[in-house]
C-alpha cells in the first residue's frame, strides 16, 4: 500500500498546515472526514477483527469467540517517519502513550468493561477512540464494529438488535467509507447480515469488498469456490476469501508472521483454490489500496471546497485578530494552492501513470 500510503500522508500533510480544527467556522467539514476510512462490519465471531488485524499486520485487537468487540473502534493510525517510537494513546486517557501492542489491547478491553459496567449494559455504541503514531503505518482511519445480531444477546432487550445495526449503519453509510463486509465461509451467504446492511447503503456495491472467512473450517467436501468465482453472490468488487487464526492459533499465541505462513499454505495446498487470484490477505491489501484511490478520488471535490472554505474562515479569523501575523495572506494561499498542486499531480502519477497495482 507504499504509494496510497504517500497519497494520503501528503493530503494530510496539507490538511495539517491550513489546520483542520484551527478555523473556528465549525459547520465546515474536518479534513479528516472527508479521507477514506475502512469500516468492517459483520455478524458476531465472523472474523472482523481478525481481519482488521491481518491488514495492519499488528496484533492489538481483542479478539475471541462470542461477542468480543462490544464497542466500536475508531483506530486512527498516523505515520510518522520522523521517529521509530510506536506507540498509542487513547482518547479518554491523553496523557498516557501505551508502548506496547498487548498494552493497547489490555486497555481497550479495560475501557470496553468499565462503560459497559457504569451503563448496565451488553454493548454500547460509544466508541473507543485509539491513535497509533508509527513510522509503519499508513494514515488512516479504520473502524472495528461490535458484530450485528439477529437475535438479542445475554438476556439484552430486544432494542440492542436495532442498536447494532444502526450504530454499523452511521459509520458506513458516507461516502468515503470502503466496507469490508466480513461473512465466515461456515455459515449461510444468503443470510449474511453483513451483506445485507452493506446493499442498502451502497447498492451499487461501489465501496464494498466482500471478505470470506474461515475458509479452513468449512465442512469436510465442501469449497467456496462459487462464490469466490462470483457464480453465486454476486458483488461489484467480489469477493475475497482468506483464513486468519482459529481460536487455538490465538491461545497459543501464534504470531502474524506464522499467521500469513499458514494462510498461504492452506490456499496453496487446496485444490478448489489454488488458481484464484482472489485470496489471501496480501491480495486484500491491495484490492484495498485500489479503493483508497477511488475514494480519494470521489472525494477531491469535496477536498478542495473545504481547504478553500477553511482559508476563507481563516482569513476572516486573522482579521478580526488584528490583521497577519507571521503569515500574510497572500504567502498562505500559496503555500496551500502549492500543496494542492502537488497533491494532484501525484495522485494523477499513481492513478494514471504506469504503476503495477498496490
Ligand atoms: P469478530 O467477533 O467478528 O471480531 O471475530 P474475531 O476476529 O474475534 O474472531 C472470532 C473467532 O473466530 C476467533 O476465535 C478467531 O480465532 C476465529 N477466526 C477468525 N477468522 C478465522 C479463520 O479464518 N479461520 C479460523 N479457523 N478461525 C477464525
Ligand atoms: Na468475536
Ligand atoms: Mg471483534
Amino acid at each position: 500500500m507504499e504509494g496510497v500510503v504517500q497519497l494520503i500522508n501528503r493530503l494530510q500533510g496539507v490538511a495539517t498546515l491550513v489546520g483542520d480544527n484551527a478555523a473556528s467556522d465549525k459547520s465546515l467539514p474536518g479534513l479528516w472526514e472527508l479521507l477514506p476510512s475502512i469500516v468492517v462490519i459483520g455478524g458476531q465471531s465472523s472474523g472482523k477483527s481478525s481481519v482488521l488485524e491481518a491488514v495492519v499486520g499488528k496484533d492489538f485487537l481483542p479478539r475471541g469467540t462470542g461477542i468480543v468487540t462490544r464497542r466500536p473502534l475508531n483506530l486512527q493510525l498516523v505515520n510518522n517517519k520522523e521517529s521509530e517510537d510506536e506507540f498509542g494513546v487513547f482518547l479518554h486517557r491523553p496523557n498516557e502513550k501505551f508502548v506496547s501492542y498487548d498494552a493497547m489491547r489490555a486497555e481497550i478491553e479495560a475501557e470496553t468493561e468499565r462503560l459497559l459496567r457504569t451503563e448496565g449494559k451488553a454493548v454500547s455504541p460509544k466508541p473507543i477512540q485509539l491513535t497509533v503514531t508509527s513510522p509503519h503505518v499508513p494514515n488512516l482511519t479504520l473502524v472495528d464494529m461490535p458484530g450485528l445480531t439477529k437475535i438479542p444477546i445475554d438476556g439484552q432487550p430486544k432494542s440492542i438488535v436495532r442498536e447494532l445495526e444502526d450504530m454499523a449503519r452511521t459509520y458506513i453509510k458516507g461516502d468515503n467509507a470502503i466496507i469490508l463486509a466480513v461473512t465466515p465461509a461456515n455459515a449461510d451467504l444468503a443470510t449474511s447480515d453483513a451483506l445485507h446492511l452493506a446493499r442498502e447503503v451502497d447498492p451499487a456495491g461501489d465501496r464494498t469488498i466482500g471478505v470470506l472467512t474461515k475458509l479452513d473450517i468449512m465442512d469436510p467436501g465442501t469449497s467456496a469456490r462459487e462464490i469466490l468465482d462470483g457464480t453465486s453472490i454476486k458483488l461489484k468488487h467480489g469477493w475475497i476469501g482468506v483464513v486468519n487464526r482459529g481460536q487455538k492459533d490465538i491461545v497459543n499465541r501464534m504470531d502474524m508472521y506464522e499467521a500469513r505462513r499458514k494462510e498461504m499454505g492452506f490456499f496453496k495446498s487446496n485444490p478448489a483454490y489454488a488458481d484464484l487470484k482472489n485470496i489471501g490477505t496480501g491480495f486484500l491489501s491491495s484490492k484495498l489500496s485500489t479503493q483508497l484511490i477511488g475514494a480519494i478520488r470521489r472525494q477531491l471535490p469535496n477536498i478542495q471546497n473545504a481547504i478553500n472554505g477553511n482559508i476563507i474562515a481563516l482569513e476572516k479569523e486573522i482579521e478580526s485578530l488584528g490583521g497577519p501575523g507571521a503569515y500574510s495572506r497572500g504567502a498562505m494561499v500559496h503555500l496551500v494552492l502549492t500543496l494542492c498542486r502537488q497533491f494532484e499531480e501525484a495522485f494523477s502519477r499513481a492513478v494514471d501513470g504506469g504503476k503495477g497495482g498496490g
